[in-house]
Order: C-alpha cells, then sequence, then structure tokens
C-alpha cells in the first residue's frame, strides 16, 4: 500500500525473516558443502567443529534451507508467472545493462530477470534436495543403488555450482539497483524507485489506494 510520505509497502515483517533466514542457512549450506567438494577447502570444516561434524550437519541445514526456501516459493510463486511483457522485457534487456531502463517496457512487481532468477533457483533447490536425499546414506542409505547414488552426487555439485551463481548474481543485482536492499530489510521502497524499476507494480498499488 501507499502512502502520502511517497514511500510503498514491498515486504511484510514475515516476508523479511523468512528471506533472511534462508540467506543464513544458504551461506551455512555452501560453507558446509565446499568444504566437503574439494581438499582444498577442507579447512572450512573447522566451522562446523570438524571433518565429521561437517558432513553430519551439512544435510540437516540442508533440509532446513529446503524447508524455508519453500516458504519463499509459497510468498512469491504467483509474482512470478512469466507473462507477454516479460518476454518483451527479456528481448531489450542491453538497455537495462547499460543503464538506460526507460527504453524498457514498464515492469511489474518483478522484472522478467527476477523471475528468471526465481524459477532457477526454485528448479535447483529441487534438484539439490532429491539428488541430497538421495546421497543421505545414514538416512536413506537402503533405498537407493550405488549407480544412482553416483548419478546423485554429480547432479548434486552441478546443481550446487549453478544455485551459488544464481545466488550471486540475486545478490549483485540487489546491490547494484539502487534502493533495493531497503525493501528486503525495511521493508518498504520509495516512489522513485518504484517509478524507475517496477512501474505496472507503483501504478497497481496507487490504484489500490484510490
Ligand atoms: C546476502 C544474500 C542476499 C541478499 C542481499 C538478498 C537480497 C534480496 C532483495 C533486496 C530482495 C528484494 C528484491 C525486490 O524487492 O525487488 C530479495 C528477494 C528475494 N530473494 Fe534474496 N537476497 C539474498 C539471498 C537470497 C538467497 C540465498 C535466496 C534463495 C536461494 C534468496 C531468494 C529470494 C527470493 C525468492 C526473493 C523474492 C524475489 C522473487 O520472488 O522473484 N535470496 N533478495
Amino acid at each position: 500500500m501507499a502512502d502520502k510520505s511517497n514511500i510503498l509497502d514491498r515486504y511484510t515483517t514475515g516476508a523479511r525473516l523468512n528471506h533472511w533466514i534462508n540467506a543464513i542457512l544458504m551461506i551455512c549450506l555452501v560453507l558446509s558443502g565446499m568444504a566437503l567438494f574439494h581438499p582444498s577447502l577442507f579447512f572450512l570444516t573447522d566451522l562446523f567443529g570438524g571433518g565429521s561434524m561437517a558432513r553430519i550437519v551439512h544435510p540437516w541445514i540442508g533440509v532446513l534451507a529446503m524447508l524455508s526456501f519453500l516458504g519463499l516459493f509459497i510468498r512469491f510463486w504467483r509474482y512470478n508467472l512469466w507473462t507477454r511483457d516479460d518476454s518483451a522485457w527479456m528481448r531489450s534487456v542491453k538497455h537495462v545493462v547499460s543503464g538506460d531502463e526507460a527504453k524498457v517496457p514498464e515492469a511489474g512487481k518483478y522484472n522478467a530477470g527476477q523471475k528468471l532468477v526465481f524459477w532457477l533457483m526454485s528448479i535447483l533447490t529441487i534438484l539439490l534436495l532429491t539428488s541430497g536425499l538421495a546421497m543421505w546414506d545414514s538416512q536413506f542409505g537402503e533405498y537407493t543403488t550405488i549407480e544412482q547414488k553416483r548419478l546423485a552426487v554429480v547432479v548434486h555439485a552441478a546443481a550446487a555450482v549453478l544455485l551459488l551463481i544464481v545466488v550471486i548474481t540475486h545478490i549483485y543485482a540487489a546491490i547494484w539497483i539502487r534502493g533495493t536492499i531497503r525493501g528486503m530489510t525495511r521493508g518498504s521502497v520509495t516512489g522513485g524507485w518504484a517509478w524507475r524499476h517496477h512501474r505496472k507494480w507503483l501504478r497497481e498499488e496507487v490504484g489500490k489506494t484510490k
């Protein structure tokens, strides 16, 4: 809802808590995962109380991270549905990169780039979870064959690297578009930010208050 001081609500406290819990869990997940990924990164196991502890806690952190992502998915999936305007936005993405956003079709609550990030996060999260469960011998060892476990190891590593790239892109975009971070910290954005980056959403929000 928009108010008189030119500030718009963008995220509820619940959504922000959910997001930051997810971000913290994902950072712990990446650190514990990298610690197990390559001998040169083994020193990271110190953060989790040594090699055995890192191996034990990594899948549990994974389950919590996936559950918290499910919370984000349930909150946001409907705002990330793809429309024809998004395809047009994608075709003119070069103007976004060159900082000439006025030449790009107006975006709703999320632009096409954000939607792409959202769906990539969702697909990669499912792949990480299913391959992770298939490799979790202490809990589900008897349910998968050796061949399935071998495939799961490859899928798990590939999905983890891709998700890391997507998350780094997400963080970079949040910092690059000035005024975005406050949406996820304070829950609100300025009217100027919304006019510049999410004009269709601004029109909808202003329409609601009339
Ligand atoms: C330090 C790390 C992170 C920062 C600084 C950050 C920042 C942000 C910001 C500023 C927004 C609001 C964007 C807007 O309103 O236009 C946002 C939304 C979101 N973030 Fe993050 N984020 C981080 C980590 C993560 C991680 C690890 C995930 C999940 C893997 C994630 C998933 C999401 C989702 C799903 C949304 C809603 C966007 C949508 O539905 O398209 N974030 N983030």
